[in-house]
């Protein structure tokens, strides 16, 4: 029986799935999940300027797996720098989840549990390109608003951002311009 989803996500899965840390393994699973969701045009899209060729953040890519040990949905952060800020932020997403068993929370679930450890992890803000219905649940507010600014297009109202610790972006040096943080890798 694997570990059920606890009460606070408010799954209609509880029982068949389990939010657990993204495997070695699941990374092709993961692949078609995104292909099928978002297609290959994706990689066209701003965000992926931060994510292609950088490694995202390791210890926050989440899968909900099933009970045959299949991830059937998928979270992952990449980490970003803000223009003369020395704080630690994060670009959420994607977040997809199967199109056979979307509706029951596993969405939610996902970014409610890796929201949690990016804060006990440390980051200070979070950013992402999504729907503000979805995200303004969990705190998310308009990004532009308050200076941040994508290397590239993006639809301004989908540009959200949170803080993760307290007052971290009381500063106006904590908003500005957005850059991938790492080295590239390909
Ligand atoms: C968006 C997605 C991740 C949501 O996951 P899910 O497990 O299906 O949804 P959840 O059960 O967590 O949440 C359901 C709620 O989200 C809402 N919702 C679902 N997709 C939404 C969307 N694209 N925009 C706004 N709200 C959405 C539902 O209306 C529902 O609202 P309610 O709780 O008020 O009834 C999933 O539908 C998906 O993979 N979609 C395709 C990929 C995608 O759009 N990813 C997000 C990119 S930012």
């Amino acid at each position: 029986m694997l570990p059920p989803l606890s009460q606070s996500q408010g799954s209609g899965f509880a029982d068949e799935f389990a939010i657990v840390p993204e495997r070695d393994q699941d990374t092709d699973v993961i692949d078609a999940l995104m292909d099928a969701s978002f297609g290959q045009e994706r990689h066209n899209l701003t965000v992926y300027k931060l994510r292609d060729g950088y490694p995202p953040v390791r210890q926050l890519g989440f899968i909900a797996m099933d009970q045959q040990g299949k991830a059937r949905a998928s979270i992952r952060y990449w980490p970003i720098q803000v223009e003369g800020s020395s704080l630690r932020y994060l670009l959420l997403g994607p977040l997809a989840v199967d199109p056979t068993i979307r509706g029951g929370g596993l969405g939610k679930a996902l970014v409610s549990r890796s929201l949690d450890r990016a804060v006990e992890l440390g980051f200070d803000a979070c950013l992402l390109v999504g729907e503000p219905s979805y995200y303004g649940s969990f705190g998310f507010t308009n990004a532009t608003a308050l200076g941040f600014k994508l290397p590239g297009w993006v639809e301004l109202r989908r540009f959200l951002v949170r803080e993760l610790q307290s007052n971290a972006l009381a500063k106006p040096e904590s908003r500005g311009l957005i850059n991938p943080v790492k080295t590239r890798t390909k």
